[in-house]
């Protein structure tokens, strides 16, 4: 077992990464206080694996809250339904709510907590890839509005992580390939040794071997703390895991909720940025092509956008983006593999050859 820290002053808390975590009752102990327990899951998760969580807390395990599963039930109506039911099992303070599920799971439990009675404690039992390396850590916590996703939300940390990676085993194959969209958005922002060893790893990793997985989980869960560490409320650095996010989000929620993935939309996003990128001269033809063939190639990802998504539909929809100022854009985009840079001066006319340029995306412009 690896066990990191997200710095945070009197708000610090643990990641544990490892096989079987779920058995290891002595983990989240500590984090617990000394109230009764709520597990938020969904229809999907509790069935795998609520009894290996109730059987953790043993006696502290007060109920179960199952939500339906889906990015489309990620909204307010669902919060109120969490409100609700803590209300009835009369909750008090020291209630610790725990969020057993992927990010959806995870940012609405993690809202409910930072909510419910101004502020109760939650921890995070990430059970997708793309949360174990990614939303579990770093307290952004929300829901989507159908003008915007995570337009609703709140900066709130867990109290503790507890990453089992052996739970992925159920994952089914087209959520570990979206989980690795994110695994990859690291070594394209700032790793570029590790973005060339997962470009060499796409076998091993998407047949989930545990060792090079579990290495992955914890490069990614180290990048993410310490970014954290540096900037919880994205000032600044934070702002570069958006890679793919301000394209990614647009087209998320111009297909509706749940039609594509967060993370095949992040792939999408991640290589219109490069194409950008490429647009402005900043990256090479060459580097522009090698993001694209890793990502469609290496790992099957989608990376063209849906051909039904119009520039006036883009542009009004990443004029909402949280990065956005003064009603101008701004996009992460890269300097080189390992180097993005957020920038807000984008030629208009470059911008609107990446978002028409379909399946000619990273190609020599
Ligand atoms: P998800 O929560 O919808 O989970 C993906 C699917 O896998 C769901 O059907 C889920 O029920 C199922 N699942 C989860 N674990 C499983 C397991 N072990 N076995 C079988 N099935 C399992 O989606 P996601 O990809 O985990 O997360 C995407 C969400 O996370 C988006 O809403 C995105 O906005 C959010 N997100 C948040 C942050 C953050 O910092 N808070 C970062 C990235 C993404
Ligand atoms: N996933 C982006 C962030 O946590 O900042």
């Amino acid at each position: 077992m690896e066990t990191l820290t997200v710095d945070l002053g009197d708000r610090s808390y643990p990641i544990f990464i490892g096989g079987g975590l779920l058995e290891r009752a002595e983990l989240p102990e500590p984090y617990l206080g000394d109230g009764r327990i709520v597990v938020v899951s969904n229809e999907t998760v509790a069935p795998l694996y609520l009894e290996r969580v109730t059987a953790l807390f043993g006696a502290s395990f007060g109920a179960a809250i199952i939500l339906p599963d889906g990015e489309k039930h990620k909204t307010l109506d669902n919060i109120n339904r969490i409100y609700d039911r803590l209300l009835e099992l009369k909750c008090d303070r020291k209630t610790t709510l725990v969020a057993l599920g992927g990010g959806v799971i995870g940012d609405m439990a993690g809202f409910a907590a930072a909510t419910y009675q101004r502020g109760i404690g939650y921890i995070q039992l990430p059970t997708s890839l793309l949360a174990q390396v990614d939303s579990s850590v770093g307290g952004k916590t929300g829901v989507n509005h159908p003008r915007g996703k995570n337009m609703i939300g709140a900066f709130y940390q867990p109290r503790c992580v507890l990453i089992d990676t052996t739970v992925l085993s159920t994952l089914p194959q087209r959520e570990v390939k979206a989980g690795l969209a994110e695994v990859l958005k690291y070594g394209l922002i700032d790793d570029a040794e590790f973005f060339a060893w997962l470009a060499a790893q796409s076998e091993s990793l998407l047949a989930l071997d545990p060792d090079q997985l579990g290495h992955a989980i914890s490069i990614c869960c180290q990048s993410k703390a310490a970014i954290v560490a540096k900037d919880e409320k994205e000032a600044g650095v934070r702002a570069l895991l958006n890679l793919g996010h301000t394209f990614g989000h647009a087209i998320e929620t111009a297909a509706g909720y749940g039609n594509w993935l967060h993370g095949e939309t992040v792939a999408m996003g991640m290589v219109m940025a490069a194409d950008l990128s490429l647009r402005k001269d900043w990256i090479g033809a060459s580097t522009a092509a090698e993001i694209r063939t890793v990502l469609e190639e290496n790992y099957g990802m989608p990376v063209i956008p849906p051909a039904d998504i119009r520039v006036e539909d883009y542009l009004d929809l990443m004029a909402s983006d949280k990065k956005a100022e003064r009603g101008r854009i701004r996009f992460i985009l890269l300097r080189a593999i390992g180097q993005a840079v957020l920038e807000g001066n984008v030629e208009p006319e470059l911008l609107e050859q990446t978002l028409t340029a379909g399946d000619q995306l990273c190609r020599n412009p």
